[in-house]
């Protein structure tokens, strides 16, 4: 978050602040550059690191619970499964980091089976969320010292200095590496190999490729969860931007790029209209999409070569009878 905020945009923020907080809001001016730049792009985009205020996580947390949307299930059945055998490769740590920690279910799973972590630093976005996963936590792992990180994991360039420590292991979950572009994972692992340090472990869940029959539904499902979710950034622009968007003239719709080996997920302006937001005004033709999140797929090869690019060394990966899902396990010497 330590960005340079456009003035006009400050100054913006500071008008119509009287309507929420006195002072400027560092989460809140994130989210009005993002959207007023997004919103001024063509094609317009929106980063996904933005559906999960309160609202959105509660979705996404629906959204792991659905028939059609596998990666959570296949993800915690694999842990549950392996979880002995990916201890005993990971080895004898004391510091578990995770990035993009969210709900930290599958990380008790992990804690369980490790045995000797004593500090926990989950690393997310969504503050409400990371508080009452620490709870949640503390509860199940008596002794486990949680220090919560609310950052945008792939901007993190510290850890708290409880954590300068060896032996590190990293743990990013549910494929949300999927949602960088492969430049961008690449700098991130590179990154995390930084942060972890000397003879880190990192186990990464990371979503196949698949026959698109089973991929798309996964991200439209019957319910139209999914598409609440995608809704939802609009919603929010709403809540927290002054926004007068109607809602109810996009549409959910996600893709399967079969080139970029990645699910689209974008919102569809059903008619010509004109939006406001922090008073200026944006101009949709009928048919215009926001683009608002990529979802990679990666064959395990795939993602053993990206990984190595980085400086890790592939150790081991765990996948499921229909190949649905994989967990990388990485190593540093
Ligand atoms: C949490 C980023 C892994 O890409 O599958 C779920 C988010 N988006 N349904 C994913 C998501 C639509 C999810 N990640």
């Amino acid at each position: 978050m330590e960005r340079d905020i456009p003035h006009q945009i400050v100054e913006d923020l500071e008008r119509s602040s009287s309507l929420t907080s006195p002072r400027l809001d560092p989460a809140r001016a994130d989210f009005a550059q993002a959207v007023l730049a997004g919103f001024a792009r063509k094609p317009r985009s929106l980063p996904c690191r933005f559906f999960y205020d309160a609202r959105g996580s509660a979705l996404f947390e629906e959204i792991t619970q659905l028939e059609e949307y596998y990666p959570t299930r296949v993800e915690t059945a694999l842990l549950e499964a392996y979880g002995a055998e990916i201890a005993e490769r990971m080895g004898d740590a004391s510091v578990l980091v995770e990035f993009g920690s969210g709900s930290s279910r599958k990380t008790s799973l992990l804690l369980s089976a490790l045995g000797r972590v004593t500090l926990y630093v989950p690393i997310d976005v969504a503050g409400e969320s990371l508080a009452e996963a620490a709870e949640w936590l503390s509860e199940r792992h008596t002794g486990l010292a949680i220090r919560p990180l609310i950052a945008d994991f792939t901007k993190t360039r510290t850890l708290p200095v409880a954590a300068r420590r060896p032996r590190k292991l990293g743990f990013f979950s549910g494929s949300t590496i999927g949602n960088l572009t492969q430049a961008d994972a690449r700098a991130f692992l590179a990154n995390a190999a930084r942060l972890l340090g000397r003879h880190a472990a990192f186990l990464v869940g990371v979503d196949l490729k698949k026959d698109p029959a089973i991929l798309i539904p996964a991200y439209n499902d019957r319910r139209g969860v999914t598409a609440a979710f995608n809704l939802n950034l609009l919603e929010r622009i709403n809540r927290e931007l002054d926004g007068d968007i109607d809602v109810a003239g996009f549409a959910h719709d996600a893709i399967y790029d079969e080139a970029q080996g990645r699910i689209e997920m974008h919102l569809v302006s059903l008619a010509r209209q004109t939006v406001r937001v922090m008073g200026r005004e944006f101009r949709f033709a009928k048919g215009e999409r926001i683009h608002t999140e990529n979802s990679h797929k990666y064959a395990i090869e795939e993602f053993q070569t990206l990984a190595r690019s980085a400086g890790w060394t592939p150790v081991h990966a765990w996948t499921d009878p229909h190949r649905l899902f994989s967990l990388h396990l990485l190593g540093l010497a």
